[in-house]
């Protein structure tokens, strides 16, 4: 969606770049790096708007290395991807300790002074449809599952607004 309907260029950081076929080599740079060292990501940053993260693993540690880079490579704006469930949103739902690593990242972005948008998605489909609602921390989350179109499509205009949802955290599922 960033190469189709945006002109924004793309620097992609993945441990494995050889995974990665350069979709546009005019707009798209791939960097190979780990989010938990510092300097390779503190690298990767410079020069850029806008960071989006979408991780797995230890992500309070990774999200303590992104907000220490994001500080000294002078960037604000941060979009990171966590999980429904994190505050016990969910009705009906007890999520517990499968979601530490979720809720803990939150808390560590939630505590920076990043201009943050924290995305929590409900169970990804491939359903080709956009459609989408949005619920705040504090509101109950509504539904269960949203498309991975639904989420690109908010990520992108997220991505292109200095000041949408600014520090929230961000329910995400299908309207209903
Ligand atoms: N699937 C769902 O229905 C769903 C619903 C809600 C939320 N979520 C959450 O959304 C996020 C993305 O989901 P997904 O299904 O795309 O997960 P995924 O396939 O596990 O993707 C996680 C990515 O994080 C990368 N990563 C992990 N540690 C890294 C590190 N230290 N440095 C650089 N990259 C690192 C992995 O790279 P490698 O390929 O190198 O391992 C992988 O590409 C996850 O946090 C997931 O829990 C998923």
């Amino acid at each position: 969606m960033f190469l189709r309907d945006t002109d924004a260029k793309l620097t992609l950081y993945l441990r494995r770049a050889s995974r990665l076929k350069n979709p546009d080599p005019a707009r798209v740079r791939i960097m190979e790096g780990d989010v938990l060292d510092r300097s390779t990501l503190e690298a990767a940053m410079k020069g850029q708007h806008v960071v989006y993260a979408n991780l797995a693993g230890p992500m309070a540690e990774q999200a303590r290395v992104i907000v220490d880079s994001m500080r000294a490579a002078g960037l604000k704006r941060l979009i990171f991807i966590s999980s429904m469930g994190i505050y016990g949103e969910v009705p009906g739902e007890k999520y517990r300790g499968v979601l530490d690593p979720y809720r803990d990242s939150a808390a560590v972005i939630e505590a920076s002074d990043l201009d943050y948008t924290i995305l929590r998605p409900g169970w990804f489909t491939r359903d080709e449809a956009v459609d989408y609602r949005i619920t705040q921390k504090g509101e109950p989350f509504r539904g269960h599952d949203v498309s991975l179109n639904s989420v690109s499509d908010l990520i992108v205009k997220l991505a292109l607004s200095p000041t949408m949802e600014v520090r929230h955290s961000l329910g995400v599922s299908r309207a209903a």
